[in-house]
């Protein structure tokens, strides 16, 4: 292991690490794996992904375990994932096969940046898919790069597993209705940046967004889902505009393993009034819980916390997703890939 790095101090930045690893899809068929050291990348000047952001990506997390193994969490899903936001921008789906290989390579080639059991960090696996061909018209690319960087993080929000803040601000949406909401696109990130800036500027964590056509629900919570619970109960946001986050569907399970009722609904503005404990649910942010949810355009403040403690279903739910990456209790659902 590093002995260089300050594991249990990690923010959630880029650290460089020995290798990545890529593979090009040329001539109508994925290629060999190819492990680089470079931190860099060589495009064409007109390719797809430079001009007309056809780049997808991916985020998922390695942990060293209580035995001393390495779990990579719930892999399969983002493969899946990756797939699905390939077919939404007319990208060429890389095959799970695939997916799950280059992970597993890139992971033991740094494995000696996996943090220690105990550090709290995790290694975060960033999988990038590009349209490299040159195309001037607004066309798909004929060729692609799939490549993986992983880097070792430590908690996405500042206050780790405490209470933060996150406000509503409806002159921002940050996708459009029947958009690229559900497809994880580098550019909703893009239009996500004004947003999330200016809710940085005024003290807050993230935005919690509403629904881009009506303004009436609950939506996106920045880079991360929303989650609440009310009269114990667990509910979510449905939405075609959001992504459809491995967390919180992890989150669900483990909360139905506990006998725990799941909610997956519109959920209005109004109702924050009533909702007992809230969270940012997300590979970054894991399950980072929310204090107050200010309305910046009614004035209305939804104090969530009220002793600025998470909510006890919240750390529930928090402490047996770890358990289960951290190799402390039985994976039950076959989540983890040891490697
Ligand atoms: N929503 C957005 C916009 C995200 O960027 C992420 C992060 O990947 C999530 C939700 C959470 O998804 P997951 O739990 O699969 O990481
Ligand atoms: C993730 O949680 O993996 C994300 O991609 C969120 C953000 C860092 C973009």
């Amino acid at each position: 292991m590093d002995k260089e790095l300050d594991w249990g101090n990690l923010s959630f930045g880029y650290i460089p690490t020995d290798y990545n690893v890529r593979c090009y899809f040329r001539d109508g068929k994925w290629g060999e794996i190819e492990v680089s050291q470079s931190e860099e990348v060589n495009l064409h000047i007109a390719a797809t992904c430079l001009h007309y952001g056809q780049e997808i990506f991916e985020g998922l997390k390695a942990f060293r375990g209580k035995d001393g193994k390495i779990r990579i969490f719930r892999l399969e899903e983002n493969a899946r994932r990756l797939q699905e936001s390939a077919k939404g921008i007319l990208m060429e789906p890389l095959p799970e096969e695939k997916f799950r290989e280059m992970v597993v390579k890139a992971v033991e080639l740094n494995e000696r940046f996996v943090p220690p059991y105990g550090s709290g960090a995790s290694l975060y696996i960033r999988p990038i898919e590009l349209g490299i061909s040159a195309q001037v018209g607004v066309k798909p690319a004929k060729e692609y790069l799939f490549m993986i960087l992983v880097t070792p993080v430590g908690p996405y929000f500042k206050t780790g597993f405490k209470p933060t803040n996150i406000c509503i601000m409806r002159q921002y949406d940050r996708v459009a209705p029947n958009g690229t909401g559900m497809w994880k696109v580098g550019g909703n990130y893009a239009a996500s940046l004004t947003a999330g800036e200016h809710a940085h500027e005024l003290g807050y964590s993230a935005v919690l967004y509403l629904d881009p056509k009506e303004k009436k629900y609950l939506d996106e919570c920045g880079p991360a889902n929303f989650m609440a619970i009310k009269n114990g109960v667990y509910i979510t946001p449905a939405s075609d505009s959001i992504l459809p986050s491995i967390t919180n569907k992890s989150l669900m399970q483990l909360a139905e393993d506990m006998g725990i009722k799941v909610e997956r609904r519109h959920i209005t503005v109004d109702e924050l009034a009533d909702i007992d404990e809230a969270a940012a649910v997300g590979t970054a942010a894991v399950a980072s819980p929310v204090g107050e949810i200010d309305d910046l355009d009614t004035g209305k403040k939804y104090v969530v916390s009220k002793n600025g403690e998470p909510g006890p279903i919240t750390t529930r739910l928090y402490e047996t997703l770890n358990a289960i990456r951290l190799g402390e209790i039985e994976d039950r659902h076959g989540w983890c890939t040891i490697v």
